[in-house]
């Protein structure tokens, strides 16, 4: 068995994968918006319509997630850069301020973007230190705006 590689190393290869950016959105069991940034997202199936999403278990965010029934995911725009900061931080009140609507499923859903994807929680799968939250695609609406990119620890979009 090949000897795993270490953690500069994971981070370094993994870097080379450019990505959207998303900002995962749910609510807590008080009913506050609560959310962070992702890039760890992918489609998964077609029939059922699955998708999932890879949560740290050291983030507030887990918690969160592991306790409720469904999620948004927001994929973000070129011009939200610096909502994808705030939402990569551990700020506790982070939708102070940020303009968004309730979902007709009681989710928040983030303005501005190039498109929403509400979800239905489908399973959840332990994997090393992190959860792999399977959601079933409920909805959700797109627009034709530019994506923000993640690449190589910086954000970037498809003409930079
Ligand atoms: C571009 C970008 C992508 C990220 N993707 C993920 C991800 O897919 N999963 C994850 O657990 N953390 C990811 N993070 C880190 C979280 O956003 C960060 O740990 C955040 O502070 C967690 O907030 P919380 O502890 O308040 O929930 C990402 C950060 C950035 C900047």
């Amino acid at each position: 068995m090949p000897t795993p590689v270490d953690h500069d190393m994971y981070r370094q290869l993994l870097s080379c994968f450019a990505t959207g950016v998303t900002i995962i959105t749910t609510r807590d069991p008080d009913g506050c918006p609560v959310g962070m940034t992702a890039s760890a997202v992918s489609a998964v199936s077609l029939d059922p319509p699955l998708i999932l999403v890879c949560i740290d278990h050291g983030a507030d965010f887990h918690s969160a997630l592991s306790e409720s029934a469904a999620f948004v995911v927001n994929i973000l725009a070129s011009d939200q850069g610096d909502l994808a900061r705030r939402f990569a931080t551990r700020e506790t009140d982070k939708f102070s301020g940020v303009a968004y609507t309730t979902h007709p499923t009681g989710q928040p859903v983030l303005g501005g973007g190039v498109a929403y994807i509400v979800c239905e929680r489908w399973d959840a799968l332990e994997a090393g230190d992190h959860t792999v939250f399977l959601g079933r695609v409920a909805g959700g609406e797109s627009s034709d705006r530019a994506p923000l990119l993640y690449f190589r620890g910086g954000y970037g979009s498809l003409d930079s």
